[in-house]
């Protein structure tokens, strides 16, 4: 065996290694498995792009390697280098013939391992169990769900403009406010990027914002995340049905990429595909009134004028393949922005979008309070300081026009398309109530 002419085999990544067949390679990896027969052995290696299997006859590696192969355990850093083999019984349809194998680090008493671990286990050792191949999978997903994002709005015409982090105010609801030093002064962790895109939109037309937000609940529901990411559209001109209609466009696309593009990695999450492989728009929508009926109707204790629990929006999402759209909810259940429904004021013109299978509220939006007479009074009835909101009251008194947008979360719209039990794992570090480490 020639270890010169192997040493300077090219670097590929596994997923490249069918196109290599008959070709010397080098695989720079991590340790999946291991086993020997003592005269053959077999090394499965990952690097983030694949899996591969890799077989050494005793004669194959210098007596040297050999031996020290034996400390290899899970997670022990390799550079493996050798011909790539056709094997129609491998995943991916390869091999390779180990020809040199050098040692970068071990990995002795790797806690995470492939039997079965508690929930508190693993997100404590979550820097480690991100290499799993389920969380790999579910990030590949979240990146490609977030490629779609940003690709649809950038081809509707929608600029992108990222909103600050420090605020001066809330924007969904007081109790809710992360609160931080500010050199002498306090600022808020932004819950919303909203009212900030509202200005940019009438600079720009249609803009939207994608970024971290804040929500200081003690909530510990499966659907909370105390630091999500979200996307939010705001729209000059536009009108609820409008932004219904683009959030429509939105869904349609990124479940649309994360099918094309995430074969695999649904099949490693054990999604069924079925339900998101017929989505197709329109999607249902129902009035706030009529969704109340149908609690009523479902035996389910809801009062008219409340906002839905998760149980409520788990009856009325799940008659449904698609998402459903939810709109006209009383103003008193929603944030202060949301204009009045001229059909009958106490409703909003906001729109809920609820994901099927029980994975609850996905988008939340609707159209903005164009009044600045009322637009000073609701901000006095939810209790929020004038003061930090001139600037925002100035885009109703300078060429203010209707206007209309949403907030998507990034989470929330992973864990349907993948079909994530909980929110902890569709983020790669979940910022939860008990949760700040790792
Ligand atoms: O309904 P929300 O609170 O709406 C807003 O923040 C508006 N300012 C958006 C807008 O109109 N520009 O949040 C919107 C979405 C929710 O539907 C949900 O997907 C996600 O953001 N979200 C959360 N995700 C995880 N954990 C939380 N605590 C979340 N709160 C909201
Ligand atoms: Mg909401």
């Amino acid at each position: 065996m020639d270890h010169t002419q192997t040493r300077a085999a090219p670097w590929i990544r596994i997923r490249e290694a069918p196109a290599h067949v008959g070709e010397q390679v080098e695989i720079r990896g991590w340790v999946t498995h291991r086993r020997s027969s003592g005269k053959v052995q077999f090394l499965v290696l990952r690097d983030g792009s694949g899996e591969v299997q890799c077989v050494a006859g005793v004669k194959d590696l210098p007596a040297g390697q050999w031996e020290g192969s034996a400390a290899l355990g899970q997670e022990a850093a390799v550079i493996a280098r050798g011909t790539v083999k056709a094997d129609p019984r491998q995943k991916g349809g390869v091999e390779i013939g180990l020809t040199d194998l050098e040692i970068v680090s071990l990995a002795p008493d790797y806690p995470v391992g492939p039997k079965e671990h508690g929930v508190d286990f693993l997100m404590d050792h979550r820097h480690l169990w991100l290499r799993s191949p389920r969380q790999q999978a579910i990030l590949r997903i979240r990146a490609q769900i977030v490629a779609a994002f940003r690709e649809f709005m950038d081809a509707e015409g929608f600029v992108l403009v990222d909103a600050p982090i420090f605020t001066p105010s809330a924007c969904e609801g007081t109790t809710t406010l992360f609160e931080t030093n500010y050199f002498d002064d306090r600022a808020y962790l932004s819950q919303s990027g909203q009212l900030y895109m509202e200005a940019a939109a009438m600079a720009l037309g249609r803009v939207y914002c994608l970024g971290p937000a804040f929500r200081a609940e003690k909530s510990k529901t499966r659907r909370h995340l105390i630091e999500f990411w979200m996307m939010e559209p705001e729209w000059a001109w536009a009108t609820l049905d409008d932004v219904i209609a683009l959030e429509e466009r939105l869904l349609v696309a990124t479940v649309a990429r994360v099918l094309e593009r995430c074969g695999e990695e649904l099949k490693v999450v054990e999604r069924d595909t079925s339900k998101l492989e017929r989505l197709q728009a329109p999607f249902p929508r129902i009035h706030y009134n009529d969704a109340v009926k149908l609690l009523h109707e479902a035996g389910m204790p809801f009062e008219w004028g409340g906002d839905f629990g998760a149980p409520d929006e788990t009856e009325l999402a799940s008659r449904h393949d698609a998402p459903l759209f939810v709109t006209h909810y009383p103003a008193a259940v929603k944030a202060f922005y949301m204009e009045p429904d001229p059909a009958d004021p106490r409703l909003s013109l906001s729109c809920d979008c609820l994901a099927p299978e029980g994975y609850g509220e996905i988008i939340g939006g609707g159209q903005r309070m164009a009044s600045l007479e009322l637009l000073t009074r609701r901000i006095d009835e939810h209790g929020l300081p004038q003061s930090a909101f001139e600037w925002y009251k100035d885009l109703r008194r300078y060429g203010s026009v209707p206007h209309s947008g949403f907030g998507i979360g990034v989470e929330r719209t992973l864990a349907w398309i993948a079909g994530l039990e909980h929110v902890r794992e569709s983020a790669a570090f979940a910022r939860m109530l008990y949760r700040l480490t790792p």
